[in-house]
Formats: structure tokens, C-alpha cells, sequence
């Protein structure tokens, strides 16, 4: 039997995704593109020089644009493979089928012979996430892959968690293990 908290966990993921599924794509790429922008001037991004990402699924912001920002400044560009239980971090150098493969879960994810990097230098940690709070709570998918990932990051490296605005909740119901993230970008806001 699952717990009270994660049936409401269930809830907010499920009703977020019919939400996204059924608007308009048009639209979406049009606030992707508001979210990608406000990356471009974000502070920390300019000043990073390891950054981790995730490579969008079709319901996921469009940040696309800002991986090739981050490959063309000459930027050490991270994504994450799926590796049983946990999620590790490989440098990639194009967005490409070179570097990238269909992996777990129906994901790209970069291929083995990539390479892969250690959690200690990072600057940045862009965060997917079904729903966030202004908090920095999140909902992912509901495996705890990033909630693993995220508590093996040192201190100084920041998180930021990117959604749509309809995305951000007012609560997300947490556990001892959700790790939240420090800031959460949006077309419309950046709460942190
Ligand atoms: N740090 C952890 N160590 C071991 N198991 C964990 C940890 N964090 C989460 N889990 C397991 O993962 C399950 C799913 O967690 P949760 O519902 O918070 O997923 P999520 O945050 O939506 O997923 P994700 O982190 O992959 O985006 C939990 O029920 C728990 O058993
Ligand atoms: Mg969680």
C-alpha cells in the first residue's frame, strides 16, 4: 500500500501532465523561449563554467537552445545517463547522435563512450521536474533518481529547478528524502 504522500504526489504529477499534454504546443515553445532568455542573463549560468542540463522530453521546457549557448561559449556541458538506480554525469560535445542515444525510460541520454565527470566540480544543475513550489520543492517523475542525484552535490553548486508557470504549485507535498532546489526559473518568475 503507498502512502498518503505519495498518492497526493500522484495526484499533482498526474493532473500537471493531462494539464501540459493538452495545451497548446505553440504556446509551450513560445514560453520556452521567455525561459530560455531569462537563462541567458541569469548570473550564475554566465558565470559557470561545468553545467549540468537535461536533454527536454516533448512536455519539458524547451532549454534546447541554452545547452548550444553553453557548447558554443566553451563550456564544460554535462547531461545525465540513466546507470541502474542512479544517474550519472557525462560530458558531452553536440547534441547530436554522436554523443547522444535513446536510453532508459525513452530518454536521450549521452552514450557510454562519453565521458564521465565527477559530481565535485560542477556549478550548476539545471533540475526537470513535473511540478515545483515557490520554495523550491519539486515533484519529478516518481522514481527518486534526482532526489538521489541531488543529495551527493556539494554545497556550492547551485540548483535550479525549470518548469512553466503552470507547473508551480503552492505546495508540493515533500518527504525526508525530496531534495529541493534553490531557485526555480519560469516565464514569468524566478523564485528563489
Ligand atoms: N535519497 C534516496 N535514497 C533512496 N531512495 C530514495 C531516495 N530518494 C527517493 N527515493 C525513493 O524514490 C521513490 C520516489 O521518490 P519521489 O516520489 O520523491 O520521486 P520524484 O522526486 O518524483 O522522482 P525523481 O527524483 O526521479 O524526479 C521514493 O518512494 C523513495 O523510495
Ligand atoms: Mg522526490
Amino acid at each position: 500500500m503507498s502512502s498518503l504522500i505519495t498518492q497526493e504526489k500522484n495526484v499533482v504529477r498526474q493532473e500537471v501532465l493531462r494539464q501540459l499534454k493538452n495545451a497548446d504546443q505553440k504556446t509551450l515553445q513560445n514560453k520556452s523561449v521567455v525561459i530560455c532568455e531569462k537563462f541567458f542573463r541569469l548570473e550564475e549560468l554566465r558565470n559557470s563554467e561545468v553545467i549540468a542540463g537535461f536533454f527536454p522530453t516533448a512536455t519539458e521546457v524547451n532549454i534546447l537552445p541554452v545547452l548550444q549557448k553553453i557548447l558554443q561559449k566553451k563550456c564544460i556541458l554535462l547531461l545525465p545517463r540513466v546507470e541502474g538506480e542512479n544517474l550519472s554525469f557525462y560530458r558531452i560535445n553536440t547534441l547530436t547522435q554522436k554523443d547522444l542515444e535513446i536510453g532508459e525510460f525513452k530518454m536521450k541520454q549521452p552514450k557510454k563512450n562519453t565521458r564521465k565527470h565527477v559530481l565535485n566540480n560542477i556549478g550548476i544543475v539545471l533540475v526537470p521536474g513535473s511540478a515545483f513550489d515557490r520554495y523550491g520543492n519539486r515533484l519529478g517523475r516518481g522514481l527518486g533518481y534526482y532526489d538521489r542525484f541531488l543529495q551527493t552535490l556539494p554545497q556550492h553548486t547551485v540548483t535550479i529547478g525549470v518548469c512553466f508557470e503552470t507547473q508551480v504549485r503552492q505546495h508540493i507535498p515533500h518527504e525526508q528524502f525530496d531534495i529541493p532546489v534553490q531557485k526555480v526559473v519560469t516565464e514569468d518568475h524566478i523564485y528563489f
